[in-house]
């Protein structure tokens, strides 16, 4: 589907609507105009995304799902709003069910779904000015919307997942959303330079158990049903909330002490009943991957990890604190990666979506890591990823197209950069290097721009100078060499 062909039009007619209106009238305080109200965040890969203005500091979700593996469910989402323009009205992307009510810090409010934006648009009783807070409640119950996965070459729907019953396996539902699929279920500023903390509650049949992320709280018995409710504490991307409905079966281990200040890291993996030992095996070493990895990037951001596996074979996902993990990616790599990521795409986001190797080169460089911290061979690792984009050919790393996002150079080119800035100044200013960053940048996001400008004051400018063509150059510069 086309972007939002019809925004495009609204933009041309408001504008002319507004140069009618200050010709003939003229007000003491003007409210905010349309066209300002109406602006998104102008990100270049996603034009359509977000508000202007518009900071979400926490959403409380609560769903019911009431048949598993069915898309339909029931949601009510309170979502505490900042804004750092004045708001005359506010405008969330959703493409979700039906919407039934919304209210305004407890008050009914007139709204509309404008379907060609995938915006859900709220006029609050009066602007919400800069330094105000806010609660906006929507009801919602119906279908998630669909949106196609713009940037793999196998098309993946994302957002809300339904996978109904069948050879006897119960159905499950669960969310996939990476970059823009949370509107999908929940009506979000969609965009990952506006992280935000969640409390996510969820109603299901009493046979069900449900993980999402963030750390869990106690259960509570209903009617037939049971509801989990799961507290994250630290802001994440929309894309980065995890949900999964399933019969899971959830293994604890012993908290990791690597956290912020050596706080402990709850351990626990959502398994299924059919999971093979040797998946669980994979899995259950996460404690020795996050005492490899907090290493060299610094404390672990979040107050729990593991993996919640789900059964169609899909790319893995790094959903907060509870990887998202398809059966062909039940390996010590897909682990480690999707580890990595929770320092950085969820603790550290992205500015604009043009900017994701700087989630994917580090998730990407933690295999190598890891190889290391196990006894291989890193060089090796790296020299890989080098033939590879010999043979298929790169590009500079900032994206320019959708399809560019998730390709190799994101990754290992993102990576090769890494490599190269670690061959220039050595292993202990890398690491030092790594955990400045991640301390500098813990709940903000980053653009390259600001990475590079922190690389040189942290690592100099041999630093950023090696880094550098890696960022900009359209070839491929010469393979760095870290000697061990
Ligand atoms: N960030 C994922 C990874 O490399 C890849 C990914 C991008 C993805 N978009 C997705 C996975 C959508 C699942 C669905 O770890
Ligand atoms: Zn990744």
């Amino acid at each position: 589907m086309r972007p939002f062909p019809k925004r495009r039009a609204l933009f041309v007619l408001s504008a002319l609507l507004i140069g009618l209106s200050s010709a003939t009238q003229t007000l003491p305080t003007p409210p905010p105009r349309p066209a300002e109200a109406a602006r998104t965040l102008n990100d270049p890969i996603f034009p359509g995304l977000g508000q202007l203005g518009l900071d979400v500091r926490h959403y409380d979700v609560a769903l019911t799902v009431e048949e598993p593996g069915s898309p339909t469910l029931r949601g009510v989402v309170t979502l505490t709003l900042g804004a750092t323009r004045p708001l005359g009205e506010v405008r969330l992307d959703f493409l979700g069910p039906t919407v039934t009510a919304v209210r305004w810090n407890d008050r009914a409010v007139p709204f509309r779904v404008d379907v060609g934006a995938q915006k859900l648009v709220v006029t609050p009783p009066s602007p919400l000015l800069t330094g105000q807070e806010a609660r906006l409640t929507v009801e919602y119950q119906g279908r998630p919307g669909v949106v196609r996965d713009p940037d793999f070459s196998t098309p993946v729907e994302l957002g809300w997942q339904s996978v109904p019953a069948a050879g006897g396996l119960p159905g499950a539902n669960f969310t996939l959303s990476e970059p823009n699929g949370t509107h999908t279920f929940l009506p979000s500023n969609d965009h990952p330079s506006d992280q935000a903390t969640f409390t996510t509650r969820v109603t299901v049949p009493a046979d069900y158990t449900v993980a999402a992320s963030g750390v869990e709280g106690p259960v509570s018995s209903g009617n037939g049903t049971r509801t989990f409710v799961f507290t994250q504490a630290q802001p994440i991307p929309t894309y980065a909330l995890g949900i999964l409905v399933n019969r899971f079966e959830r293994v604890t281990g012993p908290a990791v002490p690597v956290g912020v200040n050596g706080s402990p890291v709850a351990r626990r993996d959502y398994f299924l009943a059919d999971t093979p030992q040797t998946t669980r095996t994979i899995f259950s070493r996460a404690d020795e991957m996050l005492r490899v990895l907090s290493g060299w990037f610094g404390p672990y951001p979040f107050a729990a990890y593991g993996v919640a596996l789900v059964t169609p074979r899909l790319p893995a996902l790094e959903t907060a604190t509870l990887s998202t993990i398809p059966p062909n990616l039940s390996t010590e790599r897909a682990a480690v990666h999707e580890l990595a990521h929770q320092w950085f795409g969820n603790d550290i986001s992205l500015a604009g979506w043009a900017d994701v190797w700087l989630n994917e080169g580090f998730a990407a460089y933690s295999e190598l890591l890891w190889t290391e911290a196990q006894g291989g061979d890193g060089q090796a690792y790296a020299a890989r990823w080098y033939a590879n984009l010999e043979r298929q050919g790169t590009r500079p790393l900032p994206a320019r197209r959708a399809e560019q996002l998730f390709d190799l150079s994101a990754y290992q080119r993102g990576a090769l950069a890494l490599h190269a800035l670690r061959a220039a100044i050595g292993d202990a200013a890398f690491r030092d290097f790594l955990r400045a960053y991640t301390a500098r940048f813990s709940g903000r996001s980053v653009d390259t721009a600001a990475f590079l400008a922190f690389a040189r004051t942290q690592a100099g400018t041999a630093g950023e100078a090696a880094l550098r063509p890696w960022v900009e150059s359209p070839g491929l510069p010469p393979l760095p060499v870290v000697e061990r």
